[in-house]
Protein backbone atom coordinates (compact mmCIF):
# COMPACT_ATOMS: atom_id res chain seq x y z
CA UNK A 1 0.00 0.00 0.00
CA UNK A 2 2.64 2.73 0.94
CA UNK A 3 4.21 1.87 -2.26
CA UNK A 4 1.34 2.13 -4.26
CA UNK A 5 0.85 5.45 -2.32
CA UNK A 6 4.05 6.84 -3.19
CA UNK A 7 3.82 5.56 -6.72
CA UNK A 8 0.92 7.45 -6.89
CA UNK A 9 2.61 11.17 -5.45
CA UNK A 10 5.08 10.62 -8.39
CA UNK A 11 2.52 9.21 -11.33
CA UNK A 12 1.23 13.27 -10.51
CA UNK A 13 4.23 14.60 -11.16
CA UNK A 14 5.42 13.05 -13.51
CA UNK A 15 2.32 12.36 -15.71
CA UNK A 16 -0.19 15.13 -14.68
CA UNK A 17 1.88 18.01 -14.81
CA UNK A 18 -0.84 20.46 -14.79
CA UNK A 19 -1.59 19.35 -11.42
CA UNK A 20 1.51 21.41 -10.42
CA UNK A 21 1.27 24.83 -11.39
CA UNK A 22 -2.70 24.70 -11.73
CA UNK A 23 -5.39 24.79 -8.43
CA UNK A 24 -7.05 21.69 -8.59
CA UNK A 25 -9.26 21.40 -5.86
CA UNK A 26 -12.19 19.81 -5.22
CA UNK A 27 -15.84 20.94 -4.26
CA UNK A 28 -15.42 19.62 -0.53
CA UNK A 29 -12.00 20.68 0.29
CA UNK A 30 -13.03 24.12 -1.30
CA UNK A 31 -15.78 24.23 1.42
CA UNK A 32 -13.72 22.73 3.90
CA UNK A 33 -10.78 25.91 3.54
CA UNK A 34 -13.20 28.69 3.40
CA UNK A 35 -15.00 27.53 6.55
CA UNK A 36 -11.35 27.14 7.78
CA UNK A 37 -9.74 30.18 6.54
CA UNK A 38 -12.09 32.12 8.70
CA UNK A 39 -10.28 35.90 8.65
CA UNK A 40 -7.69 35.58 6.32
CA UNK A 41 -7.38 36.36 3.08
CA UNK A 42 -7.77 33.60 0.30
CA UNK A 43 -4.95 34.25 -2.13
CA UNK A 44 -3.16 31.50 -0.05
CA UNK A 45 -5.51 28.78 -1.24
CA UNK A 46 -3.25 27.63 -3.79
CA UNK A 47 -1.62 25.81 -1.12
CA UNK A 48 -4.16 23.71 -0.79
CA UNK A 49 -3.36 21.16 -2.59
CA UNK A 50 -5.90 18.19 -3.64
CA UNK A 51 -4.85 15.74 -6.30
CA UNK A 52 -8.26 14.86 -6.93
CA UNK A 53 -8.65 13.52 -10.73
CA UNK A 54 -6.26 10.61 -9.38
CA UNK A 55 -8.25 10.19 -6.34
CA UNK A 56 -11.09 9.13 -7.87
CA UNK A 57 -9.91 6.80 -10.24
CA UNK A 58 -8.42 4.15 -7.36
CA UNK A 59 -11.38 5.24 -4.83
CA UNK A 60 -13.38 2.40 -6.30
CA UNK A 61 -10.69 0.10 -5.85
CA UNK A 62 -10.19 -0.17 -1.93
CA UNK A 63 -11.23 2.30 0.42
CA UNK A 64 -7.99 5.01 1.72
CA UNK A 65 -7.34 5.30 4.54
CA UNK A 66 -7.02 9.15 5.67
CA UNK A 67 -4.68 10.33 8.90
CA UNK A 68 -4.75 13.31 10.32
CA UNK A 69 -1.95 15.41 12.24
CA UNK A 70 -1.12 18.87 13.35
CA UNK A 71 1.04 21.43 14.44
CA UNK A 72 2.53 25.20 14.50
CA UNK A 73 4.74 24.28 12.00
CA UNK A 74 6.56 27.27 13.10
CA UNK A 75 9.65 27.11 11.43
CA UNK A 76 9.63 24.49 9.78
CA UNK A 77 11.93 22.00 10.29
CA UNK A 78 13.21 18.40 8.54
CA UNK A 79 12.21 17.34 11.90
CA UNK A 80 8.31 18.16 11.16
CA UNK A 81 8.78 17.09 7.99
CA UNK A 82 10.19 13.50 9.02
CA UNK A 83 6.97 13.25 11.36
CA UNK A 84 4.23 13.87 8.60
CA UNK A 85 6.80 11.01 6.36
CA UNK A 86 5.85 8.88 9.35
CA UNK A 87 2.36 9.69 9.78
CA UNK A 88 1.73 9.25 5.84
CA UNK A 89 3.09 5.74 5.78
CA UNK A 90 0.24 4.79 8.42
CA UNK A 91 -2.27 5.81 5.86
CA UNK A 92 -2.51 6.64 2.65
CA UNK A 93 -3.89 10.43 2.72
CA UNK A 94 -2.34 12.55 4.94
CA UNK A 95 -4.42 15.52 6.25
CA UNK A 96 -2.42 18.27 8.06
CA UNK A 97 -3.97 21.06 10.45
CA UNK A 98 -1.89 23.94 11.01
CA UNK A 99 -2.45 25.53 13.72
CA UNK A 100 -3.78 29.51 13.24
CA UNK A 101 -1.93 32.36 14.36
CA UNK A 102 -4.34 33.29 16.79
CA UNK A 103 -4.26 30.06 18.80
CA UNK A 104 -0.41 30.15 18.75
CA UNK A 105 -0.64 33.66 19.91
CA UNK A 106 -2.62 32.95 22.75
CA UNK A 107 -1.31 29.41 23.71
CA UNK A 108 2.67 30.05 22.77
CA UNK A 109 3.40 33.83 21.69
CA UNK A 110 3.66 35.31 18.31
CA UNK A 111 4.68 32.80 15.58
CA UNK A 112 7.70 33.39 13.87
CA UNK A 113 6.19 32.86 10.54
CA UNK A 114 2.56 33.74 9.66
CA UNK A 115 0.17 31.39 8.17
CA UNK A 116 0.19 32.14 4.96
CA UNK A 117 4.23 31.19 4.82
CA UNK A 118 3.27 28.06 6.87
CA UNK A 119 0.89 26.49 5.37
CA UNK A 120 3.38 27.25 2.10
CA UNK A 121 5.78 24.55 3.82
CA UNK A 122 3.59 22.50 4.99
CA UNK A 123 2.18 22.21 1.17
CA UNK A 124 5.78 22.02 0.05
CA UNK A 125 6.49 18.54 1.61
CA UNK A 126 5.98 15.44 -0.43
CA UNK A 127 4.07 13.73 1.90
CA UNK A 128 1.22 16.20 2.27
CA UNK A 129 -2.12 15.43 0.54
CA UNK A 130 -4.43 18.30 2.49
CA UNK A 131 -3.83 20.96 4.60
CA UNK A 132 -7.02 22.37 7.39
CA UNK A 133 -5.72 26.06 7.41
CA UNK A 134 -6.50 27.38 11.05
CA UNK A 135 -6.77 23.96 13.09
CA UNK A 136 -6.96 24.52 16.87
CA UNK A 137 -4.09 24.12 19.31
CA UNK A 138 -5.88 21.45 21.17
CA UNK A 139 -7.73 18.40 19.66
CA UNK A 140 -11.36 19.05 21.18
CA UNK A 141 -13.61 16.49 21.09
CA UNK A 142 -16.06 18.57 18.87
CA UNK A 143 -12.93 18.98 16.30
CA UNK A 144 -12.51 15.40 16.74
CA UNK A 145 -16.13 14.32 16.35
CA UNK A 146 -15.37 17.31 12.78
CA UNK A 147 -12.22 15.60 12.00
CA UNK A 148 -14.11 12.18 11.52
CA UNK A 149 -17.35 12.68 10.04
CA UNK A 150 -16.72 16.00 8.06
CA UNK A 151 -13.42 14.91 7.13
CA UNK A 152 -13.08 11.33 7.05
CA UNK A 153 -10.06 11.01 8.94
CA UNK A 154 -9.65 7.12 10.15
CA UNK A 155 -6.41 8.18 12.44
CA UNK A 156 -5.08 10.92 14.55
CA UNK A 157 -1.26 10.28 14.29
CA UNK A 158 0.84 11.93 17.29
CA UNK A 159 4.54 11.90 18.44
CA UNK A 160 5.32 9.81 21.60
CA UNK A 161 5.71 12.84 23.89
CA UNK A 162 2.24 13.36 25.58
CA UNK A 163 -0.16 16.18 24.95
CA UNK A 164 -1.92 17.16 27.82
CA UNK A 165 -4.44 19.66 28.48
CA UNK A 166 -4.98 22.35 31.00
CA UNK A 167 -6.84 19.77 33.19
CA UNK A 168 -4.50 17.81 33.07
CA UNK A 169 -5.75 15.07 31.02
CA UNK A 170 -4.77 13.27 27.46
CA UNK A 171 -5.45 15.54 24.49
CA UNK A 172 -5.94 12.18 22.59
CA UNK A 173 -7.79 10.00 25.38
CA UNK A 174 -11.13 10.01 22.92
CA UNK A 175 -9.56 9.26 19.87
CA UNK A 176 -7.51 6.43 21.86
CA UNK A 177 -10.74 5.16 23.57
CA UNK A 178 -12.37 4.92 19.69
CA UNK A 179 -9.31 2.91 18.73
CA UNK A 180 -8.25 5.76 16.25
CA UNK A 181 -5.16 7.24 17.54
CA UNK A 182 -1.43 6.40 16.28
CA UNK A 183 1.83 7.56 17.69
CA UNK A 184 4.96 7.97 15.73
CA UNK A 185 8.25 8.75 17.44
CA UNK A 186 9.87 12.10 18.40
CA UNK A 187 12.48 13.16 15.82
CA UNK A 188 15.91 13.26 17.67
CA UNK A 189 18.31 16.64 17.36
CA UNK A 190 16.28 19.27 15.76
CA UNK A 191 13.11 21.45 17.23
CA UNK A 192 11.95 25.32 16.89
CA UNK A 193 13.59 25.77 20.07
CA UNK A 194 17.23 24.62 19.15
CA UNK A 195 17.04 26.44 15.98
CA UNK A 196 16.18 30.19 17.94
CA UNK A 197 19.10 29.32 19.90
CA UNK A 198 21.24 28.88 16.73
CA UNK A 199 19.55 32.15 15.56
CA UNK A 200 20.12 34.18 18.60
CA UNK A 201 23.58 32.77 18.86
CA UNK A 202 24.68 33.54 15.60
CA UNK A 203 23.34 37.41 16.58
CA UNK A 204 26.44 37.38 18.83
CA UNK A 205 28.22 35.91 16.04
CA UNK A 206 28.15 38.73 13.71
CA UNK A 207 29.70 41.25 15.56
CA UNK A 208 32.95 39.28 15.62
CA UNK A 209 33.05 38.67 12.03
CA UNK A 210 37.26 39.62 11.59
CA UNK A 211 37.67 35.83 12.97
CA UNK A 212 40.17 33.92 13.38
CA UNK A 213 41.64 31.08 12.41
CA UNK A 214 40.11 28.16 9.94
CA UNK A 215 37.29 29.16 8.62
CA UNK A 216 36.06 25.36 8.48
CA UNK A 217 36.96 24.74 11.64
CA UNK A 218 35.51 27.53 13.05
CA UNK A 219 31.87 26.36 11.21
CA UNK A 220 31.78 23.15 12.87
CA UNK A 221 32.40 24.44 16.13
CA UNK A 222 29.80 27.61 15.38
CA UNK A 223 26.42 25.70 13.85
CA UNK A 224 27.28 22.29 14.57
CA UNK A 225 27.92 22.49 18.45
CA UNK A 226 24.47 23.35 18.91
CA UNK A 227 23.22 21.15 16.53
CA UNK A 228 22.32 17.18 18.25
CA UNK A 229 21.44 16.22 14.47
CA UNK A 230 23.75 13.04 13.49
CA UNK A 231 22.69 12.54 9.87
CA UNK A 232 22.53 8.97 8.88
CA UNK A 233 22.16 7.40 5.16
CA UNK A 234 18.93 6.03 6.23
CA UNK A 235 17.38 9.04 7.16
CA UNK A 236 18.88 10.48 3.44
CA UNK A 237 17.17 7.48 1.82
CA UNK A 238 13.73 8.15 3.19
CA UNK A 239 14.16 11.41 2.25
CA UNK A 240 14.45 10.75 -1.12
CA UNK A 241 12.67 9.93 -4.39
CA UNK A 242 15.15 7.02 -5.79
CA UNK A 243 14.56 7.70 -9.08
CA UNK A 244 16.57 8.88 -12.02
CA UNK A 245 15.32 11.16 -14.78
CA UNK A 246 12.99 9.60 -17.27
CA UNK A 247 14.46 9.04 -21.18
CA UNK A 248 14.82 12.64 -22.67
CA UNK A 249 13.97 14.23 -19.62
CA UNK A 250 14.80 18.02 -19.13
CA UNK A 251 16.91 18.83 -16.37
CA UNK A 252 16.39 21.79 -14.60
CA UNK A 253 19.45 22.82 -12.22
CA UNK A 254 19.12 25.16 -9.47
CA UNK A 255 21.97 26.10 -6.53
CA UNK A 256 22.45 27.60 -3.44
CA UNK A 257 22.33 27.42 0.49
CA UNK A 258 18.53 26.48 1.60
CA UNK A 259 19.15 27.45 4.68
CA UNK A 260 16.22 27.96 7.25
CA UNK A 261 14.55 26.29 4.46
CA UNK A 262 11.45 29.20 4.23
CA UNK A 263 8.19 29.48 1.60
CA UNK A 264 10.35 31.61 -0.65
CA UNK A 265 12.53 28.26 -1.03
CA UNK A 266 9.59 26.11 -1.98
CA UNK A 267 7.99 28.94 -4.41
CA UNK A 268 11.00 29.56 -6.31
CA UNK A 269 11.33 25.36 -6.63
CA UNK A 270 8.32 25.13 -7.44
CA UNK A 271 8.95 27.38 -10.73
CA UNK A 272 12.35 26.32 -11.36
CA UNK A 273 10.63 22.61 -11.14
CA UNK A 274 8.08 24.02 -13.52
CA UNK A 275 10.81 24.62 -16.76
CA UNK A 276 11.39 21.06 -17.10
CA UNK A 277 11.10 17.43 -15.75
CA UNK A 278 13.72 17.15 -13.11
CA UNK A 279 14.59 19.43 -10.52
CA UNK A 280 18.11 18.94 -9.62
CA UNK A 281 19.62 21.29 -6.40
CA UNK A 282 22.68 22.02 -5.89
CA UNK A 283 23.36 22.65 -1.44
CA UNK A 284 26.82 24.48 -0.59
CA UNK A 285 28.33 23.04 1.87
CA UNK A 286 28.65 25.20 5.24
CA UNK A 287 32.18 26.39 4.05
CA UNK A 288 31.02 27.74 1.01
CA UNK A 289 28.05 29.12 2.63
CA UNK A 290 30.09 31.00 5.00
CA UNK A 291 33.02 32.13 2.76
CA UNK A 292 30.14 33.80 0.23
CA UNK A 293 27.80 35.46 3.02
CA UNK A 294 30.57 36.48 5.71
CA UNK A 295 28.08 34.31 8.33
CA UNK A 296 27.71 30.51 8.94
CA UNK A 297 24.68 28.87 7.95
CA UNK A 298 22.48 28.45 10.77
CA UNK A 299 21.46 24.79 9.63
CA UNK A 300 24.05 22.63 9.04
CA UNK A 301 24.82 20.62 5.26
CA UNK A 302 23.26 17.53 5.49
CA UNK A 303 19.91 19.42 7.83
CA UNK A 304 19.47 21.80 4.68
CA UNK A 305 19.66 18.94 2.24
CA UNK A 306 16.98 17.06 4.30
CA UNK A 307 14.97 20.28 4.33
CA UNK A 308 15.15 20.36 0.27
CA UNK A 309 14.90 17.06 -0.01
CA UNK A 310 11.55 16.80 1.50
CA UNK A 311 10.01 19.50 -0.93
CA UNK A 312 7.86 17.79 -3.38
CA UNK A 313 9.18 19.58 -6.10
CA UNK A 314 12.93 18.53 -5.90
CA UNK A 315 13.55 15.21 -7.72
CA UNK A 316 17.52 15.44 -6.41
CA UNK A 317 19.74 17.37 -4.69
CA UNK A 318 23.79 17.61 -5.11
CA UNK A 319 24.92 17.27 -1.16
CA UNK A 320 27.72 19.93 -1.46
CA UNK A 321 27.56 20.98 -4.89
CA UNK A 322 30.67 23.28 -6.05
CA UNK A 323 30.29 26.95 -6.12
CA UNK A 324 30.72 27.22 -9.55
CA UNK A 325 29.28 25.40 -12.08
CA UNK A 326 31.26 23.43 -14.76
CA UNK A 327 31.40 22.30 -18.21
CA UNK A 328 32.01 18.37 -16.42
CA UNK A 329 28.83 18.93 -13.99
CA UNK A 330 26.67 20.06 -16.86
CA UNK A 331 27.71 16.95 -18.96
CA UNK A 332 27.58 14.45 -15.83
CA UNK A 333 24.10 15.62 -15.32
CA UNK A 334 23.14 15.85 -18.86
CA UNK A 335 21.74 19.68 -17.17
CA UNK A 336 19.59 21.65 -19.60
CA UNK A 337 18.85 24.65 -18.02
CA UNK A 338 20.40 26.40 -14.93
CA UNK A 339 18.39 28.76 -12.89
CA UNK A 340 18.73 31.17 -9.91
CA UNK A 341 16.48 33.74 -8.28
CA UNK A 342 16.74 37.28 -8.35
CA UNK A 343 16.38 37.02 -4.38
CA UNK A 344 20.50 35.77 -2.74
CA UNK A 345 21.85 36.00 0.57
CA UNK A 346 24.65 35.96 -1.17
CA UNK A 347 26.82 38.88 -1.31
CA UNK A 348 28.44 39.06 -4.75
CA UNK A 349 30.65 42.03 -4.45
CA UNK A 350 32.13 40.34 -1.00
CA UNK A 351 34.31 38.06 -2.40
CA UNK A 352 34.82 39.96 -5.91
CA UNK A 353 35.70 36.71 -7.19
CA UNK A 354 34.10 35.12 -10.98
CA UNK A 355 30.98 34.41 -11.62
CA UNK A 356 29.62 31.35 -10.95
CA UNK A 357 27.17 30.92 -13.46
CA UNK A 358 29.70 31.93 -16.22
CA UNK A 359 29.76 28.58 -18.29
CA UNK A 360 26.20 27.83 -18.46
CA UNK A 361 25.57 31.90 -19.23
CA UNK A 362 28.02 30.95 -22.62
CA UNK A 363 26.35 28.37 -23.37
CA UNK A 364 23.14 29.90 -23.59
CA UNK A 365 21.49 27.50 -20.99
CA UNK A 366 21.23 30.28 -17.90
CA UNK A 367 18.10 31.64 -16.68
CA UNK A 368 17.10 34.45 -14.09
CA UNK A 369 13.92 33.43 -12.39
CA UNK A 370 12.30 36.53 -10.43
CA UNK A 371 12.02 35.16 -6.46
CA UNK A 372 8.11 34.70 -6.00
CA UNK A 373 8.86 36.08 -2.47
CA UNK A 374 11.25 38.26 -0.93
CA UNK A 375 11.80 36.29 2.21
CA UNK A 376 15.84 35.35 3.21
CA UNK A 377 16.77 33.15 5.89
CA UNK A 378 18.34 36.80 7.53
CA UNK A 379 14.76 38.12 7.34
CA UNK A 380 13.20 35.48 9.56
CA UNK A 381 16.20 35.70 11.48
CA UNK A 382 15.74 39.01 11.80
CA UNK A 383 12.16 38.38 12.87
CA UNK A 384 13.61 36.25 15.79
CA UNK A 385 15.77 39.32 16.78
CA UNK A 386 13.63 41.77 16.76
CA UNK A 387 11.46 39.81 19.36
CA UNK A 388 14.57 38.96 21.11
CA UNK A 389 13.24 39.39 24.41
CA UNK A 390 10.64 37.75 23.94
CA UNK A 391 11.65 34.56 21.96
CA UNK A 392 14.86 34.38 25.26
CA UNK A 393 12.35 34.28 27.18
CA UNK A 394 10.23 31.68 25.95
CA UNK A 395 12.86 29.79 25.01
CA UNK A 396 14.61 29.59 27.91
CA UNK A 397 11.89 27.99 29.25
CA UNK A 398 11.41 25.15 25.94
CA UNK A 399 14.81 24.75 26.43
CA UNK A 400 14.63 23.40 30.21
CA UNK A 401 12.22 21.46 29.46
CA UNK A 402 14.52 19.87 26.41
CA UNK A 403 17.04 19.48 28.05
CA UNK A 404 15.15 17.14 30.72
CA UNK A 405 13.66 15.41 28.05
CA UNK A 406 17.13 14.74 26.91
CA UNK A 407 18.17 13.38 30.44
CA UNK A 408 15.32 11.14 30.61
CA UNK A 409 15.63 10.17 27.15
CA UNK A 410 15.90 6.21 26.74
CA UNK A 411 16.04 3.95 23.41
CA UNK A 412 12.38 3.96 21.54
CA UNK A 413 12.13 1.91 18.45
CA UNK A 414 10.50 2.62 15.30
CA UNK A 415 11.31 4.88 12.35
C1 LIG B 1 33.21 38.32 20.42
O1 LIG B 1 33.36 37.00 20.89
C2 LIG B 1 33.78 36.90 22.24
C3 LIG B 1 33.96 35.44 22.57
O2 LIG B 1 34.34 34.72 21.47
C4 LIG B 1 32.75 37.56 23.14
O3 LIG B 1 33.18 37.49 24.49
C5 LIG B 1 32.56 38.98 22.72
O4 LIG B 1 31.50 39.54 23.47
C6 LIG B 1 32.21 39.05 21.26
N1 LIG B 1 32.17 40.44 20.86
C7 LIG B 1 31.12 40.99 20.34
C8 LIG B 1 31.28 42.41 19.97
O5 LIG B 1 30.07 40.37 20.14
C1 LIG C 1 27.03 44.49 17.53
O1 LIG C 1 27.25 45.52 16.60
C2 LIG C 1 26.22 46.48 16.51
C3 LIG C 1 26.53 47.45 15.42
O2 LIG C 1 27.85 47.39 15.03
C4 LIG C 1 26.01 47.15 17.86
O3 LIG C 1 24.95 48.07 17.81
C5 LIG C 1 25.73 46.10 18.90
O4 LIG C 1 25.64 46.70 20.17
C6 LIG C 1 26.81 45.05 18.90
N1 LIG C 1 26.44 43.99 19.82
C7 LIG C 1 27.26 43.55 20.75
C8 LIG C 1 26.75 42.42 21.56
O5 LIG C 1 28.35 44.01 20.91
C1 LIG D 1 19.72 15.09 -22.16
O1 LIG D 1 18.76 16.13 -22.08
C2 LIG D 1 18.09 16.42 -23.28
C3 LIG D 1 17.12 17.53 -23.02
O2 LIG D 1 17.79 18.71 -22.87
C4 LIG D 1 17.37 15.21 -23.79
O3 LIG D 1 16.77 15.49 -25.04
C5 LIG D 1 18.33 14.05 -23.95
O4 LIG D 1 17.63 12.91 -24.33
C6 LIG D 1 19.05 13.81 -22.64
N1 LIG D 1 20.03 12.77 -22.80
C7 LIG D 1 19.87 11.56 -22.28
C8 LIG D 1 20.95 10.59 -22.59
O5 LIG D 1 18.92 11.27 -21.58
C1 LIG E 1 28.21 43.33 0.21
O1 LIG E 1 29.56 43.43 0.63
C2 LIG E 1 30.11 44.72 0.52
C3 LIG E 1 31.58 44.65 0.86
O2 LIG E 1 31.81 43.90 2.01
C4 LIG E 1 29.33 45.68 1.40
O3 LIG E 1 29.84 46.99 1.28
C5 LIG E 1 27.86 45.65 0.99
O4 LIG E 1 27.11 46.46 1.87
C6 LIG E 1 27.31 44.23 1.02
N1 LIG E 1 25.97 44.21 0.51
C7 LIG E 1 25.00 43.53 1.07
C8 LIG E 1 23.68 43.58 0.40
O5 LIG E 1 25.16 42.89 2.11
Amino acid sequence: MEYETNNWIWDGVYNHPHVFGGLMLTAALLGLSTSYFGGISVPQLPYLWSDSGIFHKKKSEKKRIRVYMDGCFDLMHYGHANALRQAKALGDELVVGVVSDEEIIANKGPPVLSMEERLALVSGLKWVDEVIASAPYEITEQFMNRLFNEHRIDYIIHGDDPCLLPDGTDAYALAKKAGRYKQIKRTEGVSSTDIVGRILSSLKETNNTSSHGDPCEESQSKSAQLSQFLPTSRRIVQFSNGKAPGPNARIVYIDGAFDLFHAGHVEILKNARQLGDFLLVGIHNDHTVSEHRGKHPIMHLHERSLGVLGCRYVDEVIIGAPWEITMDMITTFNISLVVRGTVSEYNSSFTGESDPYSVPKSMGIFQVLESPKDITTTSVSQRIIANHDAYLKRNARKTASEKKYYEQKKYVSGD
